[in-house]
């Protein structure tokens, strides 16, 4: 199973420039499943909620549907981020994922990163897998890789794949899914974007340097920090359904979940030997 990442440079405020790009790096190259960034069509940092609303999309509009169908029409899968506008005026920082046997679903951010709290409602989907062609793809958008309860959930989901659509402008988190890879054994693919957004005296400047981490930690690909890129790689799903670390060590079976709940133990008490 062939897993694209589409590192995009998207001009804040132009979806039919950032489309034709996008459409373009998915027809670049052969896959099953491409996983672009996050917001990913017209760019990240809106100004306010009116600004946001007038670039935010329903996720059957003409220009999602035609990002799904580049992949969807060619029998690949497809994950990208949008500003998704919901009904009574919601706004949601979402991710829609569209399969080649024509389900599509949404997945809507759980963790709102910074200035997206005066922008975004908090998701309101959960996490959720699905599976085609034999992939079970779990869907997380950016911020949510700094809770590790969300790749955590998506591993118990039974993900194999975890598209992570990301606008990263932490440096940390292409080294974190190391960790994220190898505590739930699954294929991590963070899709990031490149360039620089200056918006209403702020600065933004994204990290690019997108990965797709294998379940036992091994980098299979690693792409440029400052220029949009195309990467194809290799997976076996089947690599992330065996938990097993040795003979005695599963991850997920070996939880103790009746240990995290984050209480503090009673103080132990005096004996005064009455
Ligand atoms: C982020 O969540 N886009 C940093």
């Amino acid at each position: 199973m062939r897993i694209a990442i589409v590192q995009s440079r998207p001009a804040f405020g132009d979806p039919d420039s950032n489309l034709e790009g996008l459409l373009g790096a998915v027809a670049s190259v052969n896959a099953d499943f491409y996983v672009l960034p996050e917001l990913c069509l017209a760019g990240y940092d809106f100004e306010d909620r009116p600004e946001a609303a007038r670039f935010a999309e329903r996720p059957d509009s003409p220009r999602l549907d035609s990002l799904a169908r580049a992949a969807t029409d060619r029998g690949a899968g497809i994950s990208f981020g949008f500003a998704e506008a919901a009904e009574g005026g919601r706004l949601f920082n979402s991710a829609l994922l569209s399969l080649p046997d024509g389900r599509r679903r949404v997945y809507r951010k759980t963790h709102l990163f910074a200035r997206e709290k005066l922008l975004f409602e908090p998701g309101d989907t959960g996490f959720f897998v699905e599976e085609f062609r034999g992939l079970r793809v779990g869907m997380a958008i950016c911020f949510d890789w700094i809770f590790p309860e969300s790749f955590r959930t998506l591993a118990l989901l039974g993900a194999d794949l975890i598209a992570h659509n990301a606008n990263l402008v932490l440096p940390w988190c292409q080294r974190a899914d190391f960790a994220r890879a190898v505590e739930n054994r699954v294929y991590v693919a963070t899709a990031n974007r490149v360039g620089r957004e200056e918006r209403g005296g702020r600065s933004l400047s994204f990290t690019g340097g997108s990965v797709l981490v294998a379940p036992d930690g091994s980098s299979l690909l690693e792409l440029p920090v400052d220029e949009p890129a195309v990467r194809v790689a290799e997976i076996d799903p089947l690599r992330a359904r065996d938990k097993r670390l040795n003979a005695w060590n599963d991850l997920l079976a070996d939880r103790r979940p009746e240990f995290y709940a984050a209480r503090r133990s009673p103080e132990p008490t005096e004996d005064t030997g009455a």
